[in-house]
């Protein structure tokens, strides 16, 4: 296994690098011979592990050593290229050790970075979920990746994607051999458990025609019980509804940005329609009691699909009334 390497990271960093590597398989790492190799005293690598435990990497002391309770591999953006068609390999794919977030990275780099351009952080300080919400990102378990995409729609042609985003995320889950996923409206993908994956769109103002929108995906590979217990709604992972063997998150990385380079094509030049179909047949609300809440007044009645905009209807005591995402909550009434 290649030695993980992530821009920017500082001299600090090295010694978390050093120590992830040899963690990666699994076994257990006697800390005290590593810190020799490494030049280091004892105390300043176990303090180096402390902080990465600290992140939510579940770390466990044993006699023989430190180790992590499953082997995993890195994020690496040179194994992600590999796991893409030859035709893909060329994206510009940057894979670092911490962000604030990868979509703010993305925000502040807009006007600079090439369009399609994909940033994925092995771990976020600042995540954003959804309404202000935080996004938990700790090491080593998960993805969150970022992707900026340029659209020759304006923004008002916009309001379906980030469901047409859960649309690209089932599709990339189903060549792993996961299937019955479903979309809660307007940006999770859920499996019977609870949430597996969550979708941010954010769009940035631009000149001209068009506007580019950064989509920001956090999909749960691995869930230790006290992230999941920090989560405060149910969540579950790939680890879960693959019998406890995930595949790799490199390619599972591959599969998510081959499924957003095809999509947001699609979406750019056919819109929401494209995926209409396709998340009428994952929609996890149609047919269920909700209620609404949020800046619309609190509304209740039973989700009747989405429209052509990938507006949620709600069929209610006064008709069907269509919902824009916007800041609106939807949960079982
Ligand atoms: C939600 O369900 O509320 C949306 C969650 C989106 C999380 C992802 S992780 C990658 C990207 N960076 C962020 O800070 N947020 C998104």
């Amino acid at each position: 296994m290649s030695m993980p390497s992530f821009p920017g990271a500082s001299a600090s960093d090295a010694a978390a690098r050093d120590l992830l590597a040899a963690l990666a398989s699994g076994h257990p790492v006697d800390t005290a011979a590593l810190a020799r190799r490494l030049g280091l005293e004892e105390p300043a690598l176990l303090a180096v592990a402390e902080s990465l435990r600290a992140r939510g990497l579940p770390l466990a002391r044993t006699d023989e050593g430190l180790r992590l309770p499953w082997p995993l591999e890195w994020l690496d953006a040179q194994a992600i290229r590999a796991a893409l068609p030859p035709a893909l390999r060329e994206l510009a794919i940057e894979v670092h050790w911490e962000l604030d977030s990868t979509s703010s990275e993305l925000l502040r780099r807009v006007g600079d970075i090439a369009d399609e351009s994909f940033v994925l952080a092995e771990t976020q300080s600042a995540g954003r979920g959804r309404r202000g919400r935080h996004w938990l990102s700790p090491p080593g378990l998960n993805l969150y990746l970022s992707c900026r995409k340029r659209f020759a729609r304006e923004p008002a042609a916009l309001t379906g994607l980030s469901l047409a985003v859960g649309v690209m995320v089932v599709q990339a889950l189903a060549r792993f051999g996961l299937s019955g996923l479903g979309l809660k409206w307007p940006n999770d993908v859920v499996a019977e458990d609870g949430k597996l994956a969550g979708i941010l769109v954010e769009l940035a103002g631009e000149r001209g025609q068009g506007c580019a929108a950064v989509i920001g995906i956090g999909l749960n590979v691995r869930l230790t019980d006290e992230i999941k217990a920090q989560i405060g709604q149910p969540a579950c992972d790939l680890a879960t509804l693959c019998g406890g063997r995930p595949p790799a998150r490199n390619r599972v990385a591959a599969a998510l940005i081959e499924a957003l380079h095809e999509g947001l094509h699609s979406f750019d030049v056919q819109g929401f329609g494209a995926f209409h179909a396709a998340y009428a047949a994952c929609d996890v609300l149609r047919g269920r009691a909700l209620r609404l809440s949020g800046a619309v007044p609190a509304e209740e009645g039973v989700g009747a699909g989405v429209d052509a905009r990938g507006a949620l209807l709600l069929r209610t005591a006064h008709g069907l009334v269509p919902v824009d995402s916007g800041e609106v909550t939807v949960r079982p009434a």
